[in-house]
């Protein structure tokens, strides 16, 4: 797999690519954990096809080595929340390209991609209103005290704050400006008139985002600056009655210190799509104040699917064949 009759070559940004042709008979392998719907797979396969290349898929794998076995003849890799790290990267020997058909890139070893000379892309904004969506829904779900029946609260009136200003977070204040919720918003890299824009307020630090919000919702990469960035100190700003919403990743949370607030404070409640590593002890001591997803399901529609697989497909198809790496990553 892999070679072609004609290899051109072009240089871009220090690295050397061979650029495709017609004859080429480059694989494309679809590795995902948790598989998109069919109709996203039935796209991307056209997608690659009529670029001339082949589709492998590889989905609902159970072990490393089905990854590390499926990856050996793989030209280009399509992932979600799959992990590719330098094991993986070793045993694709012909691999020139991954895309992460999502937003969040921290399960891609992005040293090791470029030690191996491989391309990392993601694709920005593909899945953002699913998750959006869902990160609503939580919300409802949490102020109606998980639908046991009890009288809750509704959304309307209250004050959101939105914890990072991207495009997850540009679609959740859409949606809770329509719930009539006062959404304000914290991201020391998002200018404010882009805030202001969307009829969203800007605050200046995360403590002021915290003091201010009943419910906050977490749009923050996990990076070496996030990771366990939620701490108790900032929760315990949050006003009588406090939400917090994760969609996210689970590693920006301090979970000891949430686990503490929450034993501290019984009006604190926490929903999140992404299950904490200290879940069990979670639903045993507040079974009425928290909820995960049994798996991370923001983005897993049958629209975001489509969007974020057929735009990994695209990307891969432009940087074979014309070397375009505008959504890299690992720059
Ligand atoms: C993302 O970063 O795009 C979301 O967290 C969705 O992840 P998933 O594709 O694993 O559902």
């Amino acid at each position: 797999m892999g070679y072609s009759y004609i290899m051109p070559v072009i240089h871009t940004k220090g690295k050397t690519i061979q650029l495709t042709t017609t004859f080429d008979t480059m694989k494309v392998l679809v590795a995902t954990e948790k598989p998109f719907a069919k109709v996203a797979v039935d796209g991307i396969r056209k997608v690659t096809e009529e670029a001339g290349y082949t589709l492998a898929l590889l989905e609902k794998y159970t072990s490393k080595q089905q990854l590390l076995d499926a990856v050996a003849d793989a030209d280009a890799l399509i992932i979600r929340s799959d992990v590719v790290d330098a094991e993986v990267l070793d045993a694709a020997k012909q691999l020139k390209i991954v895309v992460r058909a999502g937003a969040g890139y921290d399960n891609i070893d992005l040293n090791a991609a470029t030690g191996h000379n491989v391309v990392a892309m993601n694709t920005p904004g593909q899945n953002s209103n699913a998750v959006a969506e869902l990160a609503l829904g939580l919300m409802v779900y949490a102020v109606r005290n998980f639908y046991n029946g009890a009288s809750g609260a509704e959304l309307m009136g209250k004050t959101l704050g939105i914890h990072a200003f991207g495009n997850v977070g540009r679609n959740v204040a859409r949606i809770a400006k329509g719930f009539g919720m006062n959404v304000i918003a914290y991201d020391a890299y998002c200018p404010d008139e882009a805030m202001t824009a969307a009829g969203v307020t800007p605050v200046h630090s995360a403590e002021e985002l915290y003091k201010q919000a009943d419910i906050v919702s977490l749009h923050i990469p996990a990076t070496a600056e996030t990771k366990g960035s939620i701490n108790k100190k900032l929760l315990n700003l949050m006003p009588k009655g406090a939400i917090l919403v994760n969609t996210a990743r689970k590693e920006v949370i301090n979970e000891d210190e949430l686990v503490q607030l929450m034993t501290e404070r019984t009006d604190f409640k926490y929903v999140t799509d992404i299950m904490p590593a200290c879940d069990v002890k979670m639903r045993e001591l507040f079974a009425d104040r928290y909820f995960s997803t049994p798996k991370k399901m923001g983005a897993q529609t049958a629209e975001a699917n489509i969007n974020a697989g057929i735009a990994a497909a695209k990307q891969i198809v432009d940087y074979l064949k014309n070397g375009n790496t505008r959504f890299q990553v690992n720059k």
